[in-house]
């Protein structure tokens, strides 16, 4: 068996022992299978190859200082998954049944989950998808859920330290009232030429202001923008960004740490006031950030002076990290235990 440098993951795929599945046929979900195959087999005219009926999901697992194994958050990952669904009427996964493939994939993929105090964590990946063949714009009447996990590490090079990020104003993410809210495929194959071109110019991500007017922040790459300021926590409210269950947890904590919470719009011009900002999602944890940068109007905010991480995204950080790890009491309910 080979050994796996856990201190030195990057976020990818690395081929683990099990997948789970399971099938919705007939207008039923079936029993959830465990396989060990890593390729599916699906017809040409699958409606997910055509018309992109294609959910995803991402959330993480990690050993905490008890040796106990926690999966945070994961009822909200399935509520999202429900929504998804709703959006691009594919059939819904009940939350019992998306708990429960959790944590079979995880037990039969043990010997992948990152060992507490090595920095990284077991990422999981649920994936519904259209099965059933189409030829007419229509949704499919099969469908596919599977999940497959990966270890991984930080998701921008440096871990917990700051990053640039520039404004894209000649691609769009998803339209105001599109998909953007849902957590589909088709939102990333959008943001592909954004992100390639923001890499280019030396940047950690693409930042997206609102489609319709780019007046407002939306989002970074795929994660959430936070801001602070005047002991406020102030994330963008919009019709086209992924409610990130990251953000839905740090305005809790900021609220429990005695800070304000605003979810409202944010002009881009705000970023200018802001003491200290950051990129949030389960990839990305807190991706703290140093600067962006608006190239096509000419402008530079720089919200940390020294590029290092500010004090309050350093203590959400911890507190975050630590509920995750077990060192923290978990007041809100946030952890499956998978033992
Ligand atoms: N925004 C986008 C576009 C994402 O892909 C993600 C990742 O899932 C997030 C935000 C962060 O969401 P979450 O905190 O639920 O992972
Ligand atoms: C996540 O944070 O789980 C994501 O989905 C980000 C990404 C790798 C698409």
């Amino acid at each position: 068996m080979e050994k796996i440098d856990w201190a030195n993951l990057t976020f990818g795929y690395m081929r683990t022992d099990y997948n789970v599945r399971c099938y919705y046929r007939d207008g039923k979900w079936g029993a959830l299978e465990l396989h060990s195959e890593e390729n599916i087999n699906i017809h040409m005219a699958a409606t997910c190859l055509h018309y992109g009926q294609e959910a995803f999901e991402g959330l993480k697992a990690f050993r905490g200082k008890d040796g106990r194994v926690r999966v945070f958050r994961p009822e909200a990952n399935a509520e999202r998954l429900q929504n998804t669904c709703e959006g691009i009427l594919m059939a819904q996964f009940p939350t019992d049944m998306f708990c429960e493939a959790v944590k079979m994939v995880i037990k039969a993929n043990e010997r992948f989950i990152p060992p507490y105090g090595s920095g990284a964590s077991l990422y999981l990946r649920p994936l519904l998808i259209g099965t059933g063949p189409q030829v007419g714009v229509r949704p499919a009447t099969e469908y596919l859920f599977v999940i497959f996990v990966s270890p991984v590490g930080p998701y921008f090079k440096g871990g917990f330290s700051t990053n640039k990020y520039a404004v894209v104003r000649d691609f769009d993410r998803a339209a105001p009232l599109g998909t953007g809210r849902f957590k589909v495929g088709g939102n990333y194959a959008s943001s592909l030429r954004a992100n390639k071109w923001a890499h280019d110019q030396g940047y950690a991500c693409e930042f997206y202001l609102d489609a319709k007017e780019k007046k407002y922040i939306d989002e970074c790459g795929a994660a959430n923008f936070f801001g602070i300021k005047d002991n406020t926590y102030i994330t963008p409210l919009s019709t086209s960004i992924l409610p990130s269950i990251t953000n839905m947890s740090l305005m809790q904590l900021a609220e429990d740490m005695g800070m304000k919470v605003e979810r409202r719009h944010v002009p881009v011009e705000e970023l200018s006031t802001f003491e200290e900002a950051g990129a949030c999602g389960t990839a990305a944890v807190i991706s703290p950030i140093a600067q962006i940068d608006d190239l096509d109007e000419n402008k530079s905010y720089v919200i940390s002076k020294d590029g290092k991480p500010g004090e309050v995204c350093l203590k959400l950080y911890n507190k975050l990290r630590g509920i995750q790890n077990g060192e923290e009491p978990d007041t809100h309910g946030w952890i499956m235990f998978v033992d």
